[in-house]
């Protein structure tokens, strides 16, 4: 269920009507189905149930508070990737030791908070991160369980901005390097390493490819003594066009479930679904703002754009563009839906067979539910949109729309400070312009101001 059908020639999220919200609270705007969460979550769970797996929603497919809690009471853990996002989960009420902290590039201060939340699991992906969350734990006087995000190289046929498992990305850490590091473990002794973690790629069409993975981490299992844990990631596909054609989640995880069972005695098994459990409960309402004729096509400029759902610029992404007032038998014909952005890529939507919308009509993408809002920008300072949260014949304001002063509310200048150095007296021009006249050099060689110290920029050039 997507939460989102037509009832009486209206477009509606459960049982509210979409045309309803948005005259109530404007667009572009962000509505989502309790009740197609639930379901999504309780899917998933059940076809993994033989492995009995902690599934931790990947907060950035869509991090708001409401959402998060409501995949709490369904029982869901959380995967992280920032402060930010740990901050949130916890405003959320999640168990700590129901966080799974993955990303390539954790900083010493996120290490550091994630340690004094408590998480449960750190997903190690580099040898430098390992010896400096073994520092700040041990200086902290902390224990971190951690895993080991595998790279296995393992290339998923999806879209090239969305692998993240094969050679020459960025993600994970070889499996002879993870050896290599494992083998050497006594060098972090404030680390419980305890896991594999594997995530090739999101939208992976079918479970081929996960499960080549799965059997280069159990390798590697079984040459570390002491992991109990293999942490699959997220990446289950979800269809957004008529066409797509991917396994039910209950075939995707049999395939799963069929290797792993036999194992469920010896190994704990996490998930990190993201899109699966949000994508299709969400919808993205805009109203026509004009109309006209691009080269002979039917063009809505809609008051959403890239600004509000990213994907289609980023990703070539599809979004079924569905009209608020049922058009059943109404004729269609040819149309784009463009944003209001100074950018070409600005287009939501391409030939989609629509019937004739004019100014002030209405219509929804669908299945923008994870990495919908969660990428939306102020780019061209848009205030981004307020998201609503329907259940059953209740909505509820989940995040109030931005407003003006929302965008400039971090700009106003507190304090100028004096930080000039002195260094500079003595020169004629304005710093800037030194690399571009060559004054640097001159005014090095005639000894005045400049005194040539390493990494100052010019220095020691000529
Ligand atoms: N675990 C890790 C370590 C991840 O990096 C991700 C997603 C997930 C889990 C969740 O994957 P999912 O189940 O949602 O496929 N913005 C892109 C998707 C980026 C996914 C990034 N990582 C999009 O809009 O398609």
């Amino acid at each position: 269920m997507s939460g989102f059908r037509y009832v009486g020639g209206e477009l509606c999220c459960e049982e509210v009507s979409l045309a309803r919200l948005a005259a109530e609270h404007g667009t572009p705007l962000y509505v989502y189905s309790a009740n197609a969460v639930r379901e999504n979550y309780r899917r998933l769970s059940g076809a993994f149930a033989p492995l009995k797996p902690l599934i931790c929603f990947a907060v950035k497919a869509n991090f708001n508070l409401s959402v998060l809690r409501l995949l709490r009471e369904e029982g869901a853990g959380f995967d992280i990737v920032s402060g930010g996002e740990l901050y949130r989960a916890l405003r959320a009420g999640a168990d700590p030791a129901r966080i799974v902290f993955a990303g390539v590039g954790k900083t010493d201060a996120e290490l550091s908070e994630a340690l004094k939340a408590g998480v449960g699991w750190v997903n190690l992906e580099s040898a430098d991160e390992a010896a400096r969350l073994n520092a700040l734990a041990a200086a902290q006087g902390q224990r971190a369980t951690v895993a080991l995000r595998l790279n296995p190289g393992v290339d998923p046929a999806t879209h090239h901005h969305i692998r993240t498992g094969g050679a020459g990305s960025k993600f994970g850490i070889p499996v002879a390097e993870a050896l290599a590091l494992a083998a050497h473990w006594s060098d972090f002794p404030a680390l419980d390493l305890r896991g594999a973690h594997l995530h090739i790629g999101s939208q992976v069409p079918n479970a081929a490819p996960t499960l080549v993975a799965i059997e280069i981490a159990l390798g590697f299992m079984r040459q570390v003594p002491g992991l109990t844990t293999l942490d699959l990631g997220g990446g289950f596909p979800v269809a957004y066009r008529e066409s797509d054609n991917f396994p039910p989640i209950e075939a995707f995880a049999a395939t799963l479930v069929e290797r792993l069972r036999p194992l469920a005695g010896q190994y704990h098994f996490h998930l990190e679904p993201g899109r699966y459990l949000v994508a299709n409960s969400g919808a993205m309402v805009t109203t026509v703002q004009a109309v006209k004729d691009v080269a002979g096509r039917r063009t809505l400029v809609v008051d959403a754009g890239m600004q509000t759902l990213l994907r289609p610029a980023l990703y070539d992404a599809y979004h079924r563009a569905a009209p608020l007032e049922g058009t059943e038998g109404a004729e269609t014909v040819t149309t784009d839906v463009v944003g209001p952005i100074c950018e070409s890529a600005d287009v939501l939507a391409r030939e989609r067979a629509l019937p004739r919308l004019r100014p002030g009509g209405q219509l929804a993408l669908l299945d923008a539910g994870a990495y919908g809002f969660a990428m939306a920008s102020q780019y061209n300072s848009q205030p981004r949109p307020a998201e609503v949260l329907v259940d059953g014949s209740q909505a509820r304001v989940t995040r109030r729309r931005e407003r003006y002063e929302d965008l400039v509310e971090l700009e106003e200048v507190q304090e100028t400070r004096e930080l000039g150095t002195q260094r500079t007296e003595g020169f004629e021009g304005a710093p800037w312009q030194w690399e571009d006249d060559g004054a640097i050099a001159r005014q090095a060689r005639r000894g005045k101001g400049y005194n040539g110290e390493k990494g100052v920029r010019g220095a020691g050039r000529e």
